[in-house]
């Protein structure tokens, strides 16, 4: 039988792999902390409604990428291709939509069938951000703030350029809709079959297409800022004004309109050129419509999510692998006392390690190889006295040790 194959699109994380990854999350999760943020932990999946009812019946994720499938009990289910509605649907199920702000920290694995390429995984994962409750410009200056807050913890924030634009209230996007429809209707010809199909349904999309002849006419079309009612117009210049006061440098981009349905006023992307055509590390918005379309109360809520795949590469350097204490026995006699040493220093919360068999020297190589930072060496002459050899890998410095008192001389 042929050797069985990871899943297209799937990765393994591995050694550096997930030291790279860890630390992304780990980072993610403390910073989170410091702005308020709790951890929520949702299902993987999710009846498929909770997700076709609100990424929008005309985004790529519904129509194309989704892992659907009926379970026995006939029930339609949906792998989650993102986060946001699962946590409005819990939300709404937990009875939260009247304990208000909630600030919400997730992570964890996404599905996608997309093209595999760098960066893009039909298995990834995502660090995202909730803040549902308030309406004010400060909220989303905030969650944004928090953003850059984790890619500068990362050392990454220097390789992004934060992009921001305004999708207006209601009343702003009708008006720039009507626009935009006029504008592409005189330019039919010139648009590829899928943006053709967009202009009825969606014609916002048509300004996020990747055919090369819709983004030639894209870039002469209409932008939102001559349609936006004056409401929405001082939302956007406030939000300009808490990002200045937080610190975090933009710069506007009205072309950004974020693949998924349910955004207004704010929508954002952190943007980077070292990672090829999977540029967007970060991307989120406003989403105030979603959790009443969803059969809760009207609720404003803002956030984003990041692919932790596409930070985890930016890293400028990978973690370093964890180096542990060597435990080497000489002679089959001061096993027993060996073992008793390495419990003591792990009992210590110390990491230590004890190979299965070998001599002296083979044991040493292998400590050497495997990157300890000290072996702890007990011959039968050490264990009659009651102390141990231990010598610092890096600098080759070796000293005797009474066993009481080394986990004291080996802690960090
Ligand atoms: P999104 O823009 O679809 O937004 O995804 C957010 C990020 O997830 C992207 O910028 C990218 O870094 C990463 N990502 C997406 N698809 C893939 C993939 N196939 N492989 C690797 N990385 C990927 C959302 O998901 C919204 N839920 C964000 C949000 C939260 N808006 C409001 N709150």
């Amino acid at each position: 039988m042929a050797a069985p194959q990871a899943v297209r699109g799937t990765r393994d994380l591995i050694g550096e792999d997930q030291r790279r990854h860890q630390h992304v999350v780990d980072t993610a999760r403390r910073i989170a902390a410091a702005y308020g943020f709790d951890e929520w932990s949702t299902p993987i999946f999710e009846a498929t409604t909770v997700f076709s009812r609100s990424l929008g019946d005309t985004s790529d994720v519904v129509t194309k990428e989704m892992y659907t499938f009926e379970d026995r009990g006939g029930e339609s289910v949906t792998l989650r291709p993102e986060g946001t509605a699962g946590v409005c649907r819990a939300l709404i199920g937990n009875g939260l939509t009247q304990s208000l702000p909630q600030k919400v920290f997730y992570a964890g694995p996404m599905f996608r069938y997309e093209r595999p390429q760098k960066g893009r995984y039909r298995q990834f994962h995502q660090i995202g951000l909730e803040l549902i409750g308030p309406s004010e410009p400060l909220a989303d200056a905030e969650v944004i703030a928090c953003g850059w807050a984790i890619l500068q913890a990362l050392g990454v924030a220097g390789a992004t350029v934060l992009e921001l634009n305004t999708l207006g209230d209601k009343p702003s996007r009708e008006a720039y809709r009507a626009a935009l429809v006029a504008f592409f209707d005189a330019h039919r010809g010139a648009l590829s079959a899928d943006s053709l199909a967009r202009l009825e349904r969606n014609p916002l999309r048509i300004l996020d297409s990747k055919d090369e002849g819709d983004r030639r006419l894209v870039a002469d079309a209409p932008t939102i800022a001559p349609y936006l009612s004056e409401a929405a117009a001082t939302f956007y210049t406030q939000l300009q004004a808490h990002l200045r006061h937080f610190g975090v440098p933009f710069r506007e981009n009205p072309r950004i309109v974020r693949g998924l349905d349910y955004y207004g006023h704010t929508a954002f992307e952190f943007v980077t050129d070292a990672l090829g055509a999977q540029g967007t590390v970060m991307g989120g918005g406003r989403y105030d419509g979603l959790v009443e379309e969803m059969g809760g109360p009207a609720t404003p809520a803002v956030g984003w999510a990041a692919g932790v795949e596409r930070l985890a590469m930016l890293l400028p350097e990978a973690p370093s692998a964890p180096a542990g204490i060597a435990i080497i026995p000489v002679g089959e006699a001061s096993e027993a006392a060996a073992v008793g040493v390495l419990q003591a220093l792990r009992t210590a919360g110390l990491r230590a390690e004890m190979a299965y068999r070998g001599n002296l020297k083979r044991r040493m190589e292998r400590a050497n190889r495997t990157g300890a930072r000290a072996a702890v060496i007990l011959g039968e002459a050490e264990v009659a006295s009651g102390v141990a050899q231990v010598k610092d890998l890096a600098s080759g410095a070796q000293s005797t040790v009474p066993l009481a008192d080394l986990v004291a001389h080996l802690s960090p």
